[in-house]
């Protein structure tokens, strides 16, 4: 997912699998006008899409989208959020690329759009299920480590959560994200056993996170070989393989079959989401995250063409 406006750094293009796309884009863009994008603009020159989502906004309009900007930081911060929207037209499916927003944001948007007569394609309901890892674990529960979480961020919750998991290692993060690049102090729990550590953990992703968004989530320890793989699913069907943006070089290999995944991410029922895999230490492919594709970053080797033409309806 897009952290608030971090600058994407990699610029190496690698092989994408585009699937399903159609061959005759031109013939295809006559018939989708009715789907809008709606991206930030940019903070200085407000007039004009935030870098980040330039080539996005430029390759929708080249498809015949309609493109419309919003101001994000006050969507973000949910102030004056009818002026934030107010360059938007009517539309019956908008899709939104751009800066992550937490669920209640997101569904003042999706209100301020909703009394313009502009209708999100993904509803707040549905955004919150995609970008919040307890709308969708447990329909994934097969396919991804198993995970505890939390509704409170005190001890007491967390050591609810943490004993419910078991024993053995586990990586923390919370219903939004992790701290990753934080990884010995505030996301690897060696041992679940170990309350004084693992809280420590926990102490310190809170103090590094500034806000823990929704609750604290525990998730059992697996051992992964490769770097990930995300994929792009529209209305429950695979319609982009690339590397993860975090491991741009990574490209899918050819052997990473979806079909167990199909069945368990169409039965989300949401429109737009990326999912994140990765290849376990045993060859098993594991889901790591799932997000809502509008907020998901797009790798260097996804062109911004090949996006837009998968948001097209079929
Ligand atoms: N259960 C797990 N076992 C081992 N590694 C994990 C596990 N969950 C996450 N990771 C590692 O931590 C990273 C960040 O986790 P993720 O849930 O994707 O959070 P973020 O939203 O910050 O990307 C993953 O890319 C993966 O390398
Ligand atoms: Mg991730």
């Amino acid at each position: 997912m897009l952290p608030p406006r971090r600058r994407e750094t990699g610029s190496h293009t690698r092989e994408t699998r585009t699937i399903g796309a159609s061959d005759d884009a031109g013939e295809r863009c006559d018939r989708i006008k009715p789907v809008m994008l709606v991206i930030p603009a940019d903070v200085l020159r407000p007039r004009r899409p935030d870098d980040h989502f330039a080539a996005e906004a430029a390759a929708a309009r080249d498809a015949g989208l309609d493109v419309a900007l919003v101001d994000h930081d006050a969507l973000a911060r949910g102030a004056d959020v009818g002026r934030a929207v107010g360059r938007v037209p009517p539309g019956d499916d908008v899709v939104y690329r751009g800066w992550m927003l937490t669920s209640r944001r997101y569904a003042g948007f999706a209100d301020a759009l909703s009394s313009r007569g502009a209708t999100l394609r993904t509803s707040a309901a549905q955004y919150r299920r995609a970008h919040e890892l307890p709308g969708w674990c447990t329909a994934l529960a097969s396919a991804t480590p198993a995970s505890t979480w939390t509704s409170g961020h005190e001890r007491v919750d967390f050591d609810r959560a943490r004993r419910a998991l078991g024993s053995g290692p586990a990586v923390l993060r919370d219903y939004t994200k992790s701290m990753k690049h934080y990884w010995h102090e505030a996301a690897f729990v060696p041992e679940l056993e170990d309350a004084d550590a693992a809280w420590e953990v926990a102490c310190r992703f809170r103090e590094l996170r500034e806000e823990v968004d929704g609750g604290f989530v525990l998730r059992r320890f697996e051992p992964f070989t490769s770097g990930e793989v995300r994929t792009w699913w529209i209305r429950g069907t695979c319609r982009l393989i690339a590397a993860h943006p975090d491991t741009p070089h990574d490209a899918p290999p050819d052997d990473l079959d979806l079909t167990p995944f199909a069945p368990l991410v169409a039965g989300l029922g949401l429109p737009f989401v990326t999912v994140d895999l990765a290849r376990r230490t045993d060859g098993a492919w594991r889901i790591i995250e799932v997000g809502d594709g509008q907020v998901s970053d797009r790798p260097p080797s996804i062109e911004p063409d090949e996006l837009v033409a998968a948001l097209l309806p079929d």
